[in-house]
C-alpha cells in the first residue's frame, strides 16, 4: 500500500506523528507537506493529496488540519474519493468496513496525538466488507458520474 499524506499549519505535527506510524508500519509514503506550522491554506494540500488517490498514485490518503473539517470537504470534491472526518476508534473501522474509505482525515485541535495514530492504525488495517455496501457506494458512484460526467 501506498499513502499520500497532508496538512495544513494546525496538522503539521500530527502528521509528523502519523508519518512515524507509516515509518512503524513499512507502509510507503509521500508527504505532500505542509513543512512547518506557518499559516497555509489546507486546500492546497488535500487537493493534491486526494488527486493522487483518485489518479491512482498512491492506495490511500490521510488529511490533518485545526478541525478535519476543511480537509474532508476539499477531499470530497475530487471524483472518486471517499473520504472520512474521524475522531473515534468505532468509526475509523466502521468507515473502512462499509464506506470503503479512500482518505483519512483527522482534525489535531480535537483529538490528541495517541487516538489519532490508533485511528489511522485501525483505519490502514481494515478491510472493505464489500456485499451490500458496494451496492450502496455504486449509487454514490453512478451519481458522481452522471452530474460530472465522464
Ligand atoms: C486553520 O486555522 C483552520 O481553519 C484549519 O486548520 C481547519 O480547521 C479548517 O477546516
Amino acid at each position: 500500500m501506498k499513502v499520500a499524506i497532508g496538512s495544513d499549519h494546525g496538522g503539521f505535527h500530527l502528521k509528523e506523528e502519523i508519518i512515524s506510524l507509516l515509518k512503524e508500519l513499512n507502509i510507503d509514503y509521500k508527504d505532500v507537506g505542509c513543512d512547518c506550522d506557518d499559516s497555509v491554506d489546507y486546500s492546497d494540500y488535500g487537493l493534491p493529496v486526494a488527486e493522487m488517490v483518485a489518479n491512482g498514485e498512491v492506495d490511500r490518503g490521510i488529511l490533518i488540519c485545526g478541525t478535519g473539517i476543511g480537509m474532508s470537504i476539499a477531499a470530497n470534491k475530487v471524483k472518486g474519493v471517499r473520504c472520512a472526518l474521524v475522531h473515534d476508534l468505532f468509526s475509523a473501522k466502521a468507515t473502512r468496513e462499509h464506506n470503503d474509505t479512500n482518505v483519512l482525515a483527522m482534525g489535531a485541535r480535537v483529538i490528541g496525538p495517541g487516538l489519532a495514530t490508533e485511528i489511522a492504525r485501525v483505519w490502514l488495517s481494515t478491510d472493505f466488507e464489500g456485499g451490500r455496501h458496494g451496492r450502496r457506494i455504486s449509487k454514490i458512484s453512478e451519481y458522481e458520474t452522471r452530474v460530472t460526467g465522464g
